[in-house]
């Protein structure tokens, strides 16, 4: 079996990445799929990932074997930070095929990956790679997660058009219901999108993720596809 790798990446850090990654692959979980999430580079912690924590919390599932074995999470990073700095910081050095024989590792047993990157496309592992270049070297189909915060509109354009400059095939742009700032401008974000995407990107699918404040979720959550 050779599993599908999803990445998930955001218009920006703390955009959702690590709540849509957890939701999605508990739905997919529960639509009769093995599915293990995967954190690409994770900054600022010491020795556990905390989106890979936060991954297993939504999920309803323990920490799985895969997990204590490092192959989840290969790079774990103090300082919170940009990847390039934070290994910088701790003296270390990002090897990409590291995380790459994980992730081949992890699709020997699981029919769906979901690989959450760190912060956004443009984020660099050093100084010679980007995120946008891994996705776009490995092939891998992109799941960008954007919001209805003033702005969002600005990035989540200038992340599509690098996708298409790239030829990075845009699975879904999932569009976080969290936050609250303002209904108004919410309201017309989702409705530029969901035009800009009908216009632009047709095969590529707009989901919702709903707004939740209770851990562990409950069964009922999912993320609508329009
Ligand atoms: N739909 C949601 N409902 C409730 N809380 C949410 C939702 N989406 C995000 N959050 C909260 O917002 C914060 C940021 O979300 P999250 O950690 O998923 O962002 P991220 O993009 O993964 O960030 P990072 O770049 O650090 O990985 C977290 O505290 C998370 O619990
Ligand atoms: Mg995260």
């Amino acid at each position: 079996m050779k599993g599908k790798v999803l990445f998930i990446s955001g218009i920006d850090t703390n955009v959702g990445k690590t709540y849509a990654t957890g939701i999605l692959a508990r739905q997919l979980a529960a639509e009769g799929h093995t599915v293990i999430t995967q954190k690409m580079i994770q900054t600022g912690c010491t020795d556990i990932s905390e989106d890979i924590e936060m991954h297993r919390q939504l999920m309803g599932i323990p920490f799985t074997e895969e997990d204590k074995a490092g192959l989840t999470c290969p790079y774990i990073f103090t300082y919170p930070c940009s990847p390039h700095m934070a290994a910088e910081r701790d003296g270390r050095r990002i090897d990409l095929s590291v995380i790459t024989r994980a992730t081949q590792e992890l699709q020997k047993h699981y029919e769906y990956v979901l690989l959450e990157g760190a912060g956004g496309l443009m984020v660099p592992n050093d100084f010679h790679s980007l995120a946008i270049d891994y996705i776009r070297e490995q092939n891998y189909p992109l799941i960008l997660v954007t919001s209805g915060k003033l702005g969002s509109i600005n990035h989540t354009l200038l992340s599509l058009y690098a996708c298409r400059q790239q030829g990075i095939q845009v699975d879904s742009v999932i569009y976080n219901l969290y936050p609250h700032t303002d209904q108004l401008i919410e309201d017309n974000t989702l409705e530029y999108l969901r035009q800009y995407l009908r216009h632009e990107w047709p095969d590529t699918h707009l989901r919702l993720l709903p707004e939740k404040s209770s851990y562990p979720p409950h069964s009922e959550m999912a993320i609508p596809t329009e």
